[in-house]
């Protein structure tokens, strides 16, 4: 089973929720793990990085005994459930998606998004004959970005583009019902760095593009590649993501462990944390979703991992790189939580 997950990213397990083997926080514990020391916090890190030392010899008994001894950061607490119930399967893009955009995360990350770019292009005077927006999913951000630009134009042509074909045209339902005024919506089911993207030929100067939460999911080349071709196609791109520094050769597998341990971490608490997430929602979003993404981050080669999170300072450097005139805004909503930023590159 596990040798399953380790080898082969296209054949991953089979799909079954335990609910019943989690708890999920009250309140009042929710204080104990924010209050932790960090000396408690650095402990926790060792015996998760020894766990991930003994599942890379296939010894699980050993991974889970050692973090049955280790509970106060909560993140190997969910860790140890994940092993011990483990059958489980990737979900769905789409529930994980769902709950996903209702976490105090989420919530804040559009909020911060909107504020970014809609002063952006108020400051550049820009009016958006044509947005495209990469890895659109539930089309709840893109929905916030229309009410603003079909209120500067109203008959902007749209594209939205991803991988998941079910998320697009759920989406795409919903726009036309709210935007009748939209005068064309295209889709495209692809991921975007199979995408001819140069065959997307609009007038440079009004056409703007959003990549929120999705371009992480590139490898370092193909970050490179996607927006060095983006920059053919449109002057203004808003590039938003979570810090995180997960774009590492295999080689500093300690500093991968240390950047998914607290990236990871985070990102529960926040679920934990988020009144409008259903008890069943949490355990599903926790377990199937961000537990699953760390233990494939850490138990697969370079080129298979799940997502490719880095830094602002990894990211600056590949628009440094490609010659992109671009703005960094950068916030901490929680001190818990990763920095977030948006990125406007402009030419
Ligand atoms: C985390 S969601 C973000 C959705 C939305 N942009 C937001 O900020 O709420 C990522 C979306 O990108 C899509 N996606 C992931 N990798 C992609 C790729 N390589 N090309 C196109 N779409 C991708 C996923 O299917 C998913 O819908």
């Amino acid at each position: 089973m596990f040798q399953e997950i380790i080898t082969d990213k296209n054949s991953l397990l089979i799909k079954e929720l335990k609910l019943k083997s989690f708890d999920v926080f009250t309140n009042e514990t929710y204080s104990k793990y924010l209050d932790r020391l960090d000396a408690e916090y650095d402990k926790d890190f060792s015996s998760f990085f020894q766990c991930f030392q003994s599942i890379s010899e296939k010894n699980i008994v050993k991974a889970i005994d050692i973090l049955e001894k280790s509970k106060n950061i909560c993140i190997n607490k969910y860790l140890r459930k994940f092993l011990e119930d483990f059958n489980y399967t990737f979900a769905d893009t789409k529930p994980s998606i769902d709950i996903w955009s209702k976490t105090n995360a989420a919530k804040k990350e559009y909020a911060f998004i909107c504020d970014v770019v809609f002063r952006r292009i108020i400051d550049y005077d820009i009016i958006p004959e044509t947005i495209i927006d990469i890895g659109t999913g539930d089309g709840f951000l893109l929905d916030k970005l229309l009410s603003f630009f079909t209120s500067l134009k109203k008959n902007v042509n749209l594209i939205l583009i991803d991988k998941d074909v079910n998320l697009l045209n759920e989406t795409k339902t919903k726009i036309n019902k709210k935007y009748p005024s939209i005068k064309s919506i295209q889709l495209i089911h692809n991921k975007i760095e199979n995408i001819d993207i140069a065959s997307l030929k609009f007038n440079r100067k009004t056409t703007v593009i959003n990549a929120a939460s999705v371009l992480h999911e590139l490898q370092l080349h193909e970050k490179k590649q996607v927006i060095s071709q983006l920059k053919d196609i449109s002057s203004n791109i808003f590039i938003s993501e979570l810090e995180s520094n997960h774009d590492l050769p295999d080689v500093q597998y300690s500093k991968l462990a240390y950047s998914v341990f607290k990236f990871y971490d985070g990102l529960i608490l926040d679920t934990l944390y988020s009144a409008n997430v259903s008890k069943v929602e949490k355990i599903e979003f926790i377990n199937n979703y961000l537990i699953f993404e760390l233990f494939h981050i850490l138990t697969n080669k370079y080129e298979n991992r799940i997502n490719y999170h880095t830094t602002q300072s990894g990211w600056e450097n590949v628009f440094n790189y490609l010659k992109w005139d671009f703005d960094s805004y950068v916030t901490k909503f929680e001190d818990y939580l990763p920095n977030f930023f948006t990125f406007h590159l402009k030419s």
